[in-house]
């Protein structure tokens, strides 16, 4: 979402006129897009912020900060850092154009959440990905899942408009996207706000769009995902078989303490639904480790879902309290050395899994969506599958943004490798 974000803001400044600079040594405004999700991220925005107190000095820069870190320090953060200029939330991207012509040298925060879903100023978003393409459906969180800041930093949810995703789609398949993927922190929980329409209803009209071929979209709450999700999953062709679905912990006890709304059994169900509806299909999640109180027991029952779902790749983080949320009442008590250990656990497991997943990719021919070439190596390009896997293969000519057919011969645990083959 952080990324789609930044397109849009970056599409904003092209709009006004900007041009991309090389570095930020060079650039006369520089927009920090900041995630808070975990502790981790913001310390490295304050490691960064280090860096561009430096470089105010040096080149006089203007500099803004905006997203979810943006959201919850508003006029803290001006206040706590004098090199910052302004400071905006995630709903008020749109008013840059008028914070940057209009005012100055003031310096501001802005930090309101809109109650319905804003329309952006004109100008498409600056895309990096040339074949696949982000489009945003939904923002915010109502779940207050006990770990989780993002309903704080990205107020309640608001849903785009189906009309205007569908003109969206349009329009990319006219400029050659091949892929899109649907984002929003809680997609399945999707409605167009004109006529009520559901998830699977938005599934169905995206998929007789030509020109568009691969249809995803993330991220799914097993609590929200049903029957009739999957169903439209395995009957529209161009959506992918392909589904990121955090299960977060594999023991029902500490799914109750995170408030997930779902037990063990309850995701198993699901996976076993979607395996029968969809055999081949791909399946990521994301995993927390030393959510507090977890005990060694409530952990092992973690490794046991990955063992179990044998997913294609997994997100995996320690715990850390973020303030304003539940948990962060709790005593965050398992030590950090405890939950280093089982976040390598997990990883090591993972790894030894995906490297098993990938023997048997070895000698089957796939169909990739290039999405770019290699800086190091010429005639080395890379893409994903219909699985989402990293497929890393030698081609020839210029194959970036079209779908190729790649013959594995080789793996490593994070992706794939293989040559071009005639098709
Ligand atoms: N500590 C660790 N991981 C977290 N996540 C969200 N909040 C926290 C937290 N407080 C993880 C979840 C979520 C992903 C985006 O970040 O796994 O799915
Ligand atoms: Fe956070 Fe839970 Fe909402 Fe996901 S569903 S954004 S984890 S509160």
């Amino acid at each position: 979402m952080n990324e789609s974000d930044s397109e849009h803001i970056a599409g904003i400044l092209t709009g006004l006129g900007a041009e991309k600079a090389g570095s930020a040594e060079e650039s006369g405004l520089i927009i920090v897009n900041t995630c808070a999700v975990r502790e981790k991220s913001e310390e490295k925005l304050y490691s960064f912020l280090g860096r561009m107190a430096a470089l105010k000095k040096k080149t006089n820069a203007r500099i803004g900060v905006v997203g979810c870190v943006g959201q919850l320090q508003g006029a803290d953060m001006l206040k706590a850092r004098p090199y910052i200029d302004f400071v905006l939330g995630p709903d008020n991207y749109g008013q840059l154009p008028s914070l940057l012509l209009d005012y100055g040298e003031e310096r501001v925060a802005r930090t309101s959440w809109s109650r319905e879903w804003d329309v952006l100023p004109d100008g498409p978003p600056l895309r990096e990905n040339p074949s696949s393409a982000y489009v945003p459906i939904m923002q915010g969180c109502d779940n207050f899942c006990a770990y989780c800041i993002v309903p704080f930093a990205r107020g309640r949810e608001k849903h785009r408009p189906l009309g205007q995703i569908l003109a969206e789609l349009k329009h990319l398949a006219a400029e050659g996207f091949k892929e899109i993927q649907f984002l929003g922190q809680n997609v399945n929980s999707y409605r167009d706000p004109g006529t009520g329409f559901p998830f699977p209803h938005l599934l169905r009209e995206a998929g007789s769009q030509d020109g568009i071929e691969w249809i995803r979209f993330i991220t799914s709450h097993p609590k929200n995902f049903g029957r009739e999700i999957a169903e439209a999953m395995r009957d529209i062709a161009k959506v992918c078989r392909q589904l990121h679905l955090p299960v977060q912990a594999g023991s029902s006890a500490v799914l109750k303490r995170m408030k997930r709304g779902y037990t063990r059994e309850d995701y198993m169900e699901k996976i076993r639904l979607l395996r029968d509806l969809m055999p081949d299909i791909s399946l990521s999640t994301d995993i927390i480790v030393g959510f507090p109180g977890e005990t060694d027991a409530e952990f092992s029952e973690t490794l046991e879902i990955l063992r179990q779902v044998r997913f294609t790749n997994i997100f995996s983080f320690r715990y850390s309290p973020r303030p304003q949320t539940q948990a962060a009442k709790l005593r965050d008590d398992v030590p950090f050395p405890v939950k280093r250990d089982r976040l390598l656990e997990v990883q090591r497991l993972q790894k030894q899994i995906q490297l098993e997943n990938h023997a048997a990719f070895v000698d089957r021919t796939l169909k990739v969506l290039c999405s770019g070439a290699s800086k190091k190596d010429a005639g080395v390009f890379s893409g994903r599958n219909e699985g989402g896997e990293v497929v890393n293969f030698m081609g020839r000519g210029n194959p970036i943004g079209t779908f190729v057919d790649v013959r594995i011969t080789g793996y490593g645990p994070y992706s794939l490798r293989g040559e071009a083959v005639d098709s």
